[in-house]
């Protein structure tokens, strides 16, 4: 087996098209391994790893933490909100404190762009960001490549729609980098205060109108609009964005091919998705989720330190 060209997980725009396609050769072989009988293998067996999580999360530190525990590896888990943070310590401290209690490997989730950019820097264990602020989210890109890919093959001249807060969403960025790096076709569709003025210099396409995008689509990743990160109002309602930017089954039924539905979560159902198409047969998101901890066993074996 290959090694990657880096140390850490950042972002996807730090690795490299040999990394992606390394890692999901071994996630395949490790969705292999958790489809068995007997889940759990050695492969981290005496490496710690801390998984900081400075910002809420459900799916993703549930994911990393089965990872950690089906490789063997021993865990310790950190919410922010539970500790010295809330106390005025800074990150740096809560996490030289965390490090030298022997801890090799991070797993960070943090509000601010560059949080484990920042860490990378000053302290030795290998890092993953497990999404920082509106910046980057690069495990659940991967694990949204790796779906793509189970269902409609190789991504490479594939038509892959964004849909929804492409501005605030660090999963969009995550998703364009990968899939622009992949050769895939990338188009983005939400309203356009939601889309940031020249993003198609980042290789992809921009349609504000959502039937025509369907229609186009091999796939259509469906984003959540992230209220929480938006200061001002960037549409009327949520009634009204549900009109023009939610993907119902009318609208589905109406176009003139099947396209494969996705959802990073959490949904909000009845405003960007409707209950009848996230849990139609078109829907792979509850796939997504278990392809996350096949992917992230890959991305944790991968950076571990070999002990010997
Ligand atoms: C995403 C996140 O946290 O960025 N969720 C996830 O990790 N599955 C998407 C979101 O919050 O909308």
């Amino acid at each position: 087996m290959g090694s990657l060209s880096t140390r850490h997980i950042l972002g996807i725009k730090y690795l490299t098209k040999e990394d992606i396609h390394l890692i999901m050769e071994t996630a395949s072989y490790f969705k292999e391994v958790i489809n068995r009988p007997i889940k759990k293998v050695p492969s981290l067996r005496d490496i710690t790893i801390a998984n900081l999580f400075f910002e809420n999360s459900t799916r993703t530190r549930i994911s990393f933490e089965l990872a950690e525990k089906r490789l063997s590896a021993d865990v310790v888990n950190f919410s922010a909100s539970a500790s010295s943070v809330s106390k005025g310590e800074t990150l740096l401290d809560t996490v030289q404190n965390i490090l030298s209690m022997k801890v090799d490997m991070v797993v960070m989730r943090h509000p601010l762009q560059g949080a484990p950019f920042f860490l990378s820097k000053h302290i030795d264990a290998n890092i993953i960001n497990a999404g920082d602020g509106t910046h980057e989210h690069p495990t659940q890109a991967l694990l949204d490549l790796y779906s793509m890919t189970e269902k409609v093959g190789d991504v490479s001249g594939k038509n892959i729609a964004i849909i929804g807060d492409i501005r605030h969403s660090r999963v969009a960025l995550s998703n364009i980098f990968c899939l622009v790096k992949m050769g895939a076709r990338v188009r983005l569709c939400g309203p356009p205060t939601l889309i940031p003025k020249n993003i198609e210099s980042l290789g992809v396409e921009v349609d504000y109108n959502l039937k025509r995008t369907l229609e186009w689509a091999d796939v259509a990743n469906i984003l959540r609009i992230q209220l929480e990160r938006q200061h001002i109002r960037y549409f009327p309602s949520l009634r009204e964005y549900s009109l023009y930017y939610g993907v119902n089954k009318k609208l589905l039924d109406s176009l003139n091919s099947e396209v494969v539905i996705m959802h990073p979560g959490p949904m909000n159902r009845g405003v960007e998705i409707s209950s009848d198409v996230a849990d139609s047969q078109q829907s792979i998101i509850l796939h997504q989720v278990e392809n996350g901890v096949a992917v992230r066993m890959a991305i944790l074996f991968l950076l571990a330190p070999h002990k010997s």
